[in-house]
């Protein structure tokens, strides 16, 4: 199996994105949580460069115990990717879309070793 070097470990800051490998076949690699996350830069829709869109976490509704809508409130632990051509969201931790999990950004495997953020193809 063939790898991408990306960086020197420190050199991504969390919430940033490093793309690599060749235009029109990049690998999106984002650091999240103290993870090495990456993504081919390619949305499932229509192809839209997905690692570079904002990222938001997801919303939540709060509601009473009788079921009383209070209002809505951010999730800080479940982060989305906005792909920027449409806005489809996917999960940052597992690349699936928030609403139908059978739509995915293809993932890759990022691996640390000896000081440096690799990725395999
Ligand atoms: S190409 Fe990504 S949402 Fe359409």
């Amino acid at each position: 199996m063939s790898e991408l070097y990306v960086c020197k470990v420190g050199e991504l800051d969390d919430g940033s994105v490093r793309l690599v490998g060749e235009p029109g076949r990049q690998i999106g690699v984002m650091l999240h949580d103290g993870e090495y996350l990456a993504y081919r830069n390619r949305c499932p829709h229509q192809g839209g460069p997905a690692c570079e869109g904002v990222r938001i976490p997801q919303v939540q509704d709060v509601l009473a115990e009788d079921g009383q809508f209070l209002g809505q409130r951010y999730d800080e632990n479940d982060l989305h990717i906005v792909c920027p051509w449409h806005g489809y969201e996917f999960h940052i931790k597992t690349g699936e879309h928030v609403i139908n999990p059978a739509i995915r950004l293809h993932k890759h495997k990022a691996v640390v070793r000896e000081g440096a953020v690799y990725v395999q193809l």
